[in-house]
């Protein structure tokens, strides 16, 4: 497979490790940003012992300013930007009613804001280049709803939502947008729902047990080939078979 730049966001959580390994492991130069040093020099390190490389640039993908210059470092390091996972998000579960206005915020900014703040900085090129590949990270809650998550399944409904449009725009030239809307996976994300809740959840996994990292990663790269072409405004569900809409 050809060689290119990918951008994966939030590279250094669970499910956007596995993605970084697996795209490195197919040829792709990947960047990833990060908020933390310390926890991503740390990351690099557990990488590159298991002959793993990845460019780092920090940034935080809710600042527009962040995102430009994090897409512009990459650039400087690795060339222009041919595919990007906009993959970074974070929780701030409670029901509703109980909600703040900073819980709110804080989940529409990193999850869903955070997709305009990347993918526009990177969409004049791949217009240019006549190629592109974006891949939204979305979830199982943005489709079919999830009590204690408004928030967050507002914002990745609302990712869906732009893939479809962008697909629209971008298919003319030879850019695919696409979204993998995985299940319950065994992250530090999934880990953290409390452990009683957790196990009424898996007892609504029809394969009866959490997905992997590396089943998302999986799923993402199908994405990615020049065989790829055809398939664009897709939402790809990687559930283990707990919601299947069609
Ligand atoms: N449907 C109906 N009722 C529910 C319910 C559900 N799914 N979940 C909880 N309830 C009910 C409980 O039975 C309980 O009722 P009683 O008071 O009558 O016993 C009531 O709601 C309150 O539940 P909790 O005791 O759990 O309330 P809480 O305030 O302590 O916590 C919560 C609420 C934070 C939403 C907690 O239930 C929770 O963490 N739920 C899991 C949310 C979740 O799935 N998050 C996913 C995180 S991982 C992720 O997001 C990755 C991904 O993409 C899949």
């Amino acid at each position: 497979m050809t060689s290119r730049v990918a951008l994966v966001t939030g590279g250094t959580g669970g499910i956007g490790t596995a993605i970084c390994r697996r795209l490195h492991a197919a040829g792709h130069r990947v960047a990833t940003n990060y908020r933390d040093e310390a926890r991503a020099q740390a990351w690099l390190r557990k990488m590159r012992e298991s002959g793993c490389e990845a460019t780092l640039v920090p940034g935080d993908v809710s600042s527009p300013e962040d995102a430009e210059r994090m897409v512009r470092d990459v650039e400087a390091e690795l060339g222009p930007v041919e595919i990007l996972i906009n993959n970074a998000g974070i929780t701030r579960d409670t029901t509703f009613h109980k909600m703040t206005a900073q819980q709110w915020q804080e989940v529409i900014n990193t999850n869903l804001n955070s997709v305009f703040n990347v993918t526009r900085p990177v969409i004049e090129g791949m217009r240019e280049r006549k190629w592109g590949r974006i891949v939204q990270i979305s979830s199982i809650n943005g489709q079919k709803g999830q009590y204690g998550q408004a928030n967050y399944a507002a914002a990745k409904a609302g990712m869906h939502g732009f893939t479809i449009s962008l697909a629209q725009e971008n298919a003319r030239f030879g850019i695919t947008v696409n979204t993998v809307s995985p299940g319950y996976i065994g992250t530090d994300m999934v880990m953290a729902v409390p452990e009683p809740v957790r196990e009424k959840i898996v007892a609504q996994i029809p394969t009866g047990r959490l997905g992997t990292p590396d089943e998302i990663a999986y799923a993402v790269a199908f994405f990615l080939p020049d065989e790829a072409a055809w398939i664009t405004g897709a939402n790809l569900s990687a559930n283990g078979g707990q919601y299947m809409g069609w």
